[in-house]
């Protein structure tokens, strides 16, 4: 038994924050951001929520899906940035939708958290405890940005990606996961739950990123794992159709395609349209590449994913819709 991606969803908030917008807060330019990230606009919270951006991407996966609420056995959210610690945003999204039935709970493995959640959903579908499982990424990651910080605030973004996956017969492909907490410190937020955050300075309390050190561990260790997950499933890099990658800057995909020795082309992108929006990133871009088409049923596809933790990881996934 494994599990198969039978719908897909997707919301971002209307409103939009451009490079030239940015550059009105810290010293950079339109001309910087492009070059060194590739993101020309991201999509940033008016009214919505990490939970109501979440709800409605569930909700428009289910009904790409044909799945009626009732029947989700499983609601799974991928965050760092839920409105609040409790209760989590999975229950929230349950009580949205009115999937009465589902065990919900969140899961936090940052850029990397969808992959993971995806993990987590195949592996209650191949022990048969579940049947039908939605898998969640949404952050408002505007809220844990320091706007002061040219460093990170030119990157980020928020909205939210879902996709509903069913046990079905098929081919079980194994993963490559891997975790590095010894390297942390190299993109961390306090927020406000640390002992002793009412003293801290503001600043301290937003996002910080080591951005070159996370950039150089991206370029190695993404091929590695995208290399790990073909060699133990037995597949060519030929075998593939698109590597969909986890959007934080375009420079760090095209590095991992030139490393694979793959043609850009195979690399779909639509970070410059929403920035980097963490573990929404993939299901937001795999919902883009279902509704426009270009995914076909028959394609094999790698998802990979990377950020803090640090964690990292690849899947394999033989798209059927
Ligand atoms: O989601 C997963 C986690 N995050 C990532 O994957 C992010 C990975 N890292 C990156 O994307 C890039 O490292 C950044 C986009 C964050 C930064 O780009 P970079 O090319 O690595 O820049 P840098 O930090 O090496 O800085 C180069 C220069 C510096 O000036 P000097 O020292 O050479 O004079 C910076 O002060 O660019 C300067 N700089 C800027 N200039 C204009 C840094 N940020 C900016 C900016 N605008 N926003």
């Amino acid at each position: 038994m494994t599990g198969m991606i039978c719908g897909t969803g997707s919301y971002v908030p209307d409103n939009i924050l451009d490079n030239h917008d940015i550059a009105k807060l810290v010293e950079t330019s339109d001309e910087w951001i492009r070059e060194r990230t590739g993101v020309v606009k991201r999509h940033i919270i008016g009214n919505e929520t990490t939970v109501s951006m979440a709800a409605e991407a569930g909700k428009r996966a289910l009904e790409d899906a044909k799945v009626d609420a009732k029947d989700v056995d499983m609601i799974l959210v991928s965050t760092i940035s839920s409105d609040v610690i409790l209760p989590c945003a999975a229950c929230k999204v349950q009580k949205i939708l009115g999937a009465e039935r589902a065990v919900c709970f969140d899961l936090n493995a940052a850029c990397s958290g969808f992959i993971f959640a995806y993990n987590t959903a195949l592996a209650y579908l191949a022990s048969g405890m579940c049947r039908t499982i939605l898998v969640i990424g949404s952050e408002s990651l505007s809220n844990l940005i320091n706007w002061k910080d040219r460093g990170t605030c030119i990157l980020f973004g928020d909205g939210a990606g879902a996709a509903v996956v069913k046990a079905c017969e098929g081919k079980n492909y194994q993963i490559a996961a891997h975790s590095d907490g010894a390297k942390g410190e190299a993109l961390t937020c306090p927020g406000g739950h640390v002992k002793g955050w009412q003293q801290m300075p503001e600043e301290d309390r937003y996002m910080k990123m080591d951005g070159r050190g996370v950039f150089q561990f991206a370029v190695k260790r993404v091929p590695e794992a995208i290399r790990e997950v073909l060699e133990i499933n037995r597949l060519k890099i030929a075998d593939i159709d698109y590597f969909i990658l986890h959007q934080a800057n375009r420079r760090i995909v095209e590095a991992v395609a030139k490393r694979l020795g793959v043609e850009i082309e195979k690399f779909p992108m639509n970070l410059q349209e929403y920035g980097n929006t963490s573990s929404a990133s993939i299901p937001i871009l795999l919902d883009e590449l279902r509704r426009s088409r270009v995914l076909q049923p028959g394609h094999r596809i790698v998802l990979a994913g990377f950020g803090a933790g640090l964690s990292w990881g690849a899947d394999i996934i033989d798209w059927k819709i």
